[in-house]
Parts: structure tokens; sequence; C-alpha cells
């Protein structure tokens, strides 16, 4: 009997020692995405470049709940510019739903999200 307690409370500390170190790597992981897939067009550190704009402290963001983040980054703005061509950057927002998985996109969100109180 003594020996089922003793196997339930190691299997749940390993598991608590699993999950906490598992939102570590997430808060890097979101940071490696947005490294190999935005910075090029929106700055290392996110605050944009002549390619795209600042995606921190943006007003507009700061309006965007993690959702609407999220569907924006999935489909892009290509069609924005196809409608104004005259628009400040040299190309559009691609959309990334078919190059990165959902779990990703969402790890994104969320960290622009922050970037935008
Ligand atoms: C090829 C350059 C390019 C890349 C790569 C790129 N973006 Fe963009 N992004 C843009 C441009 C340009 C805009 C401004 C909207 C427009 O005019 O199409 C934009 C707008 C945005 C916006 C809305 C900001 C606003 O003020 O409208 C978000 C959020 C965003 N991008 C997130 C991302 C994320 C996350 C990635 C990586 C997965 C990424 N972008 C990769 C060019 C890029």
């Amino acid at each position: 009997m003594h020996n089922i307690y003793l196997a339930s409370l190691v299997f749940v500390t390993t598991l608590l020692m699993f999950l906490m170190s598992g939102s570590v790597v997430y808060a890097n992981e979101a940071d490696l995405i947005y490294v190999a897939n935005c910075a090029e067009c929106h700055g290392s550190e996110g605050y944009g470049t002549e390619e795209a704009p600042s995606l921190r402290n943006n007003e507009a963001l700061a309006k965007f709940t993690p959702e609407t983040i999220y569907y924006f980054i999935m489909s892009g703005a290509t069609g924005y510019k196809k409608r104004f061509p005259e628009s400040q950057y040299p190309s559009a927002m691609p959309g990334y739903e078919k190059d990165l998985p959902a779990e990703e996109i969402k790890l994104l969100a969320t960290m622009i999200n922050k970037w935008n109180p």
C-alpha cells in the first residue's frame, strides 16, 4: 500500500516538474519562432524596420485581442497591399496559415499581445 502512495507522489512531482519546465521553454519558443519568421521585416526586437511597422507599443495592436492577432498572422494582409499599392512598405504582410503550425502562431499572438499593453 505504501509503495503505491510513494509511486504516485513521485509521478505527480515528475509531472509538475515537466509542466513547469515546459512553460519556461515556451517563453523562449515564441522568441525563436519570431526571430526565424518575423524579424527580417519587423526587426529583431519587434520595433519595426523600413519593411514593416513596429509590433510594440502599436496603437492598433493595443486594441486587438490575442485571438484577433492570431487570425491576422494566419491570413496576413496581402489583399491590403493589392488595394493600396502605394503603401509605405515594399511588400505585404504574408499569411502564415500554411507555413506555421497553429500552436506556434498562438504563441506569437500571445507574445505580441503582451508587447502592446
Ligand atoms: C515580408 C515582410 C514581413 C514579414 C516576414 C512579416 N510581416 Fe508582419 N507585416 C508586414 C507589413 C508590411 C505589415 C503592415 C501591414 C501591411 O501593410 O500589409 C505587417 C503587419 C503586421 C501586424 C499588424 C501590425 C499593424 O500595425 O497593422 C502584425 C501583428 C504582424 N505583421 C505580425 C507578424 C508576425 C508575427 C510575423 C512572423 C510570423 C510577421 N508579421 C512577418 C510585413 C511582414
